[in-house]
């Protein structure tokens, strides 16, 4: 038995482990000689490798093409600055950073710079307000109200009796909404192994909860446009809040949650306070974004220190008033003290996602160190720290395949 990477595999070989999605469906089962058709289905799911029976299948072949070991000390160095606080010699860090330092070496001369120096943010013109979480409430800034569509697909989930046609219904209301659920659908997120094209079919292949909080996570983020460009761009903070949703996601799963679809909108609008910041007050935002680097601590702690409350409070306070599930209002809240939350699993699954996406440096929302582990949530995850490198590889796949929810690059 041997362990061989998919796009090495050759129709006629024989997988001796069983192969599942996400949910823990079995997509192909062992013993059986695969066809073209079972790599494909593999490929989709972005499954990276699986065991079979024999020799490797790239045996006798040459080396891969081995890592410029100047990239990768460049990469090493790099790297190590940015987990300046936290602790290295965890298990879990440790297995996270040597998978980074691997993925930003091999990227080499394509990976940009993780974040501006300090000298390139400028000093604030004011000092911001403490108590900033009671001034916003009471401002009662004009926020976008979310589309009427998702308040009525809320309904029609809360209600046991509703049926997917019902919902069908309501999402087909919205010819936007319906056009980028069906190109989620058909992404590699879901594997579905042929095309989908109606909102009915797609409520029946992935769940009306599923569906439904993709629906509120993707309509949520798409109400915001601009980020102050002195911040950082839109299309950079979504990445990091997509790559952080799949993450969590795919944690979820590892640890065979039911409820894998919130741990995707949570982890998709986990850092949504920071966007109020960036967009409502871009001067308190610039001050902590200044001070945070100034005294190389992280942005959520600077935040805390200079405005009285992080990202993560203005965050529950939102989406308290845009009644979203407890559960995911709760897992915002606490992803940066997940030991503190009342279900502390969902709001760890969170934390780590956030730590690995911050050390991948896909995107960014204003973090310029890797936040600190919580040991204590790592446990509660009962997950080990062999689970990162599939979890980044189909991570990346899943990202590239749901590029077009992220707006154009432009200068
Ligand atoms: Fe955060
Ligand atoms: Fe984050």
């Amino acid at each position: 038995m041997t362990t061989a990477r998919t796009k090495k595999l050759k129709p006629g070989m024989v997988i001796t482990d069983d192969v599942r999605d996400i949910k823990g469906r079995l997509l192909l089962s062992r013993g059986k000689p695969i066809g073209s058709d079972h790599i494909r289905i593999l490929k989709i799911w972005g499954i990276p490798q699986v065991e079979i029976a024999g020799v490797p299948p790239d045996a006798g072949a040459a080396p891969p093409d081995p890592i410029d070991p100047a990239w990768l000390e460049a990469a090493r160095q790099e790297t190590d600055r940015r987990f300046l606080l936290t602790e290295r010699d965890h298990p879990a860090v440790r297995e996270i950073f040597n998978q980074v330092v691997i993925y930003r070496a091999g990227r080499g001369a394509l990976m940009p710079p993780l974040s501006p120096p300090p000298e390139a943010i400028a000093a604030p013109a004011k000092e911001p307000d403490r108590d900033f979480l009671e001034k916003f409430i009471d401002q009662d800034i004009a926020l976008p109200e979310i589309p009427s569509i998702v308040l009525e697909l809320n309904e029609v989930i809360s209600n046991p009796l509703s049926s997917a046609d019902q919902m069908a219904q309501v999402i087909n209301k919205s010819p936007s909404l319906t056009a980028l659920l069906l190109k989620i659908v058909n992404s590699s997120l879901y594997g579905l192994p042929s095309k989908v094209d109606r909102v009915s079919l797609a409520v029946t292949l992935i769940g009306t909860r599923e569906l439904s909080a993709l629906a509120l996570g993707i309509s949520i983020l798409s109400m915001f446009k601009n980020i102050p460009s002195s911040l950082l761009t839109m299309r950079s903070f979504l990445q990091h809040s997509l790559a952080c949703g799949i993450v969590s996601r795919l944690l979820a799963a590892q640890k065979t949650m039911r409820q894998t679809e919130q741990m995707f909108t949570a982890g998709l609008l986990h850092d949504i306070g920071r966007l109020i910041l960036f967009i409502y007050f871009p001067n308190e935002a610039l001050s902590a974004i200044h001070h945070a680097h100034q005294t190389s601590d992280c942005l959520y702690r600077v935040e805390e220190k200079r405005l009285g409350c992080h990202h993560a409070q203005i965050g529950k306070y939102l989406l308290n008033r845009w009644r979203l599930p407890l559960i995911i209002e709760n897992t915002v809240c606490f992803h940066h003290e997940p030991a503190e939350a009342p279900d502390p699993v969902p709001a760890a699954i969170v934390h780590v996602a956030d730590l690995l996406v911050n050390a991948l440096g896909i995107g960014t929302s204003g973090e310029h160190l890797i936040p600190p582990l919580d040991a204590h949530a790592w446990e509660a995850l009962e997950l080990s720290p062999s689970c990162f490198e599939v979890v980044i590889q189909q991570t990346l796949h899943q990202l590239n395949t749901l590029e077009f929810l992220l707006p154009e690059n432009r200068p």
